[in-house]
């Protein structure tokens, strides 16, 4: 096991799911062996990993109710423990359980020698489910927007990511803030990058220098359920990718 990452941001619609399957199928590409963890309800990493309306998977390891090896699917683009629609009901039920904020880092403890990354993919809350995965990963990118909305709520982020520094997980290390979805045609202003510069000091992290160019080739991958590397191998977002996972220096 080389190293668990969360993908991570409160809001939706930034690009979570998808540098979550990037990142996945990337680092598969390397060589590497990936379990991809969705905890998201909405399920968008299980689907573009071909697999919806799975009947166990990542609520039944939080609450305890089966073992990892028994939720695990195998996809064409790596092993996944899948969202299901019990997710629902999952932080409500976990609300009394002490130690609950274990529960992801337990269940996980009996496979992490079978793969070498492991991925999760997270709602977009600062839940008792997102709290699960900050406890179990050793790293965490945060993407966003190059929008002010998009950044807005990372001051909040930031709190959380030292509640879980001072009592669950002294070690978690912030890799950076990944500009996704971003338009090649619009220039940064001065005013954004220096507030998207205050955000990365307030998270102890940096932006990357690469940005996540939006592409059609990226939805039409998803929409496909395929691996963007093997479906558009040349295209400019895919560079982005591969330049990315070389910034990121695992
Ligand atoms: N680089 C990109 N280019 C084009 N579309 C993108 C890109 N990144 C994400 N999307 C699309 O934007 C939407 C939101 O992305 P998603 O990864 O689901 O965000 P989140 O998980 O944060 O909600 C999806 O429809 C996805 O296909
Ligand atoms: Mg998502």
């Amino acid at each position: 096991m080389k190293k668990i990452i969360t993908v991570v941001n409160q809001k939706g619609g930034v690009g979570k799911s998808t540098i979550a399957q990037l990142l996945g199928n990337a680092l598969r590409h390397q060589g590497n062996k990936i379990l991809f963890i969705d905890l998201d309800l909405q399920g968008n990493l299980s689907y573009v990993l071909g697999i919806d309306k799975a009947l166990i998977g990542s609520y039944d390891i939080l609450m305890k109710e089966a073992r990892a090896e028994e939720v695990i699917l195998e996809t064409e683009q790596g092993h996944l423990i899948p969202s299901t629609a019990s997710l629902v009901r999952l932080d409500t039920e976990m609300q009394d359980i002490v130690g609950r904020e274990y529960r992801l880092k337990e269940g996980l403890k009996p496979i992490l020698n079978s793969y070498d990354y492991i991925i999760i993919d997270t709602p977009p809350t600062l839940s008792t489910t997102v709290i699960n995965a900050l406890t179990a990963s050793n790293l965490v990118i945060i993407p966003t927007q190059a929008d002010i909305y998009s950044l807005q709520g990372l001051g909040q982020l930031a709190n959380t990511l030292d509640t879980i520094k001072l009592y669950t997980n002294p070690d978690i290390e912030v890799a950076g803030i990944l500009i996704t979805r971003y338009d090649s045609r619009t220039i940064l202003t001065r005013e954004l990058t220096e507030i998207f510069e205050h955000t990365a000091k307030e998270l102890n992290t940096k932006v990357f220098e690469i940005k996540i160019r939006e592409a059609i080739a990226i939805k039409e991958a998803q929409a496909l359920r395929t691996d963007l590397l093997e479906y558009q191998p040349k295209a400019k977002v895919t560079e982005d990718v591969i330049k990315f996972i070389e910034e990121l220096e695992l």
